[in-house]
């Protein structure tokens, strides 16, 4: 029997690919194994976000050549694979298969050439309507599970190189993913996470023609469902049903996250984002008239190609407004076959770690303040772990903020349960409470 390693890099859906790549390997007869050292078969799931996260990938594959790499068999999957292609086979000699997430269906095939002595396999066909389903998912987490819903991407912002790594959006039909749900309710998972790129623009191609929101409140209304999560939401496809499916389901979890990008409506255009900012604070106004409590976050890029110091201060000007409860905020990066490699007015380096600094200080205040506004409240957690280092229960509250808990006095393994807790102390990142009896 052949051991196999994987390590994951980049999102979620990257995350839960590898989930079905190793169900994949292991009922192909292939054994998994904890470290690449022990492994035979090495496979790295990687991301070409940024290039900080492409030239991880080759770094990790030099640093193991030389100190482990005998006799093993190495693969690039993910959004490298797809991006460089057999270029991977030059710049990394020891690499015997190469293949994208669009090709997946295909691995069984391609596990078979590598054991013929094939050393040169490759999987980068974009061309395809089909999504990667397989039954033997071996998932991570006993309690929360992924469920891809779309892949691919069809919007062309000018930074992004995800529709060149993931190809086309391609749906899957309702009722595909309505039994795989039912499957996990009945195996005990109780938190679903549904994963596309661009979620909004689901389109269920069976005759029954769920669109996105309707999915949405028939998954949260499988029994033994208790919440219900789904990253990523364009703005653009955003719709109001969305707000109303979380009003009246409320196994749908009180979270959207929406990333705007800029404040700055020139730099939106220019990001061919295909919103303005004022059509992206009409979505942020339905969010908040809600009677749930809605929290938001959001991603930002700053440095993008011609951002002026006044974009700039739009975008800082946007996170006041909005108070986000948490962002991710990144420096563009300039990447291959993006229509933005065209764009002169670069900005500097440093100024790009300027206004990434004052981004990320700005919104701390205001995490600080709007944590603060939960002391004394209750609220219900999934229990995700326990810490032994604070002798406290790690909890996740229906809008995704971390809240560590004491419950002294027993010792029983409360993972996976939910639980009311009461706020007692909030920082910027987190909330501390007590768990109520
Ligand atoms: N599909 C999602 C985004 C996936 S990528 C969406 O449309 O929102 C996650 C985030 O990485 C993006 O939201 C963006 O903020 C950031 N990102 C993507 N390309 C980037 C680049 N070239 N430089 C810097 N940040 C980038
Ligand atoms: Fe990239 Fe834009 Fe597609 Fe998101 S919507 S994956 S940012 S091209
Ligand atoms: Fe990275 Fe590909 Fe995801 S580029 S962020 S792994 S879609």
């Amino acid at each position: 029997m052949k051991t196999f390693y994987i390590e994951t890099f980049g999102c979620q859906m990257n995350a839960h690919d590898s989930e079905k790549v190793i169900g994949t390997l292991l009922s192909q007869g292939y054994q998994k194994v904890e470290t690449p050292e022990e492994a035979e078969l090495v496979f790295y799931n990687t991301c070409s976000i940024r290039d900080k996260a492409e030239q991880k990938v080759f770094h990790r594959l030099q640093q193991f050549k030389k100190e482990h790499g005998k006799g093993k068999t190495f693969a690039v999957l993910g959004c490298v694979a797809q991006q460089e292609g057999e270029r991977i086979f030059e710049k990394a000699p020891h690499v015997s298969l190469v293949c994208g997430s669009a090709s997946y269906n295909k691995l069984p095939e391609m596990l078979v050439q590598l054991e013929s002595g094939n050393r040169r396999v490759t999987g980068l066909s974009l061309d395809t309507e089909d999504t990667f389903e397989t039954p033997m998912t071996r998932r991570d987490n006993p309690h929360r599970a992924y469920i891809t819903i779309i892949e691919g991407c069809d919007k062309s912002c000018a930074y992004c190189v995800v529709p060149f790594t993931r190809g086309p959006e391609r749906s899957r039909t309702s009722a595909s993913v309505m039994s795989e749900t039912l499957e996990l309710a009945r195996a005990g998972y109780s938190e679903i996470q549904l994963l596309g790129q661009n979620v909004n623009s689901y389109r269920d191609p069976s005759p029954a023609g769920w669109d996105f929101a309707t999915l949405l409140d028939n998954v949260g209304r499988v029994q033994g469902i208790r919440r219900v999560r789904f990253t990523t939401s364009h703005p653009r496809d955003f719709r109001k049903s969305i707000i109303d499916a979380i009003d009246g389901n409320t196994a749908l979890c009180n979270h959207v996250h929406l990333p705007v990008q800029s404040g700055s409506s020139r730099i939106l255009a220019a990001m061919q984002r295909l919103y303005t900012r004022d059509e992206y604070m009409e979505r942020i106004r339905w969010m908040k008239a809600s009677p749930r409590a809605i929290a938001i976050t959001s991603d930002i890029i700053v440095g993008f190609p011609g951002e002026t110091e006044e974009d700039f201060e739009a975008t800082l000007g946007l996170l006041d407004e909005v108070e986000y409860d948490s962002i991710f905020s990144f420096k563009y990066s300039r990447r291959p076959n993006t229509s933005a490699l065209a764009l002169d007015d670069q900005i500097a380096e440093e100024e790009k770690v300027r206004r990434l600094t004052i981004v990320q200080e700005r919104q701390r205040g205001i995490q600080i303040r709007r944590n603060a506004a939960y002391l004394g409240s209750v609220e219900e957690c999934m229990v995700e772990g326990f810490n032994k280092a604070t002798s406290q229960w790690i909890g996740r509250t229906s809008q995704n903020k971390t809240l560590n808990f004491l419950r002294p006095g027993r010792d029983e393994d409360l993972t996976g349960h939910y639980l009311e807790v009461r706020v007692t102390r909030a920082g910027p990142n987190s909330l501390v409470g007590e768990a109520v009896n």
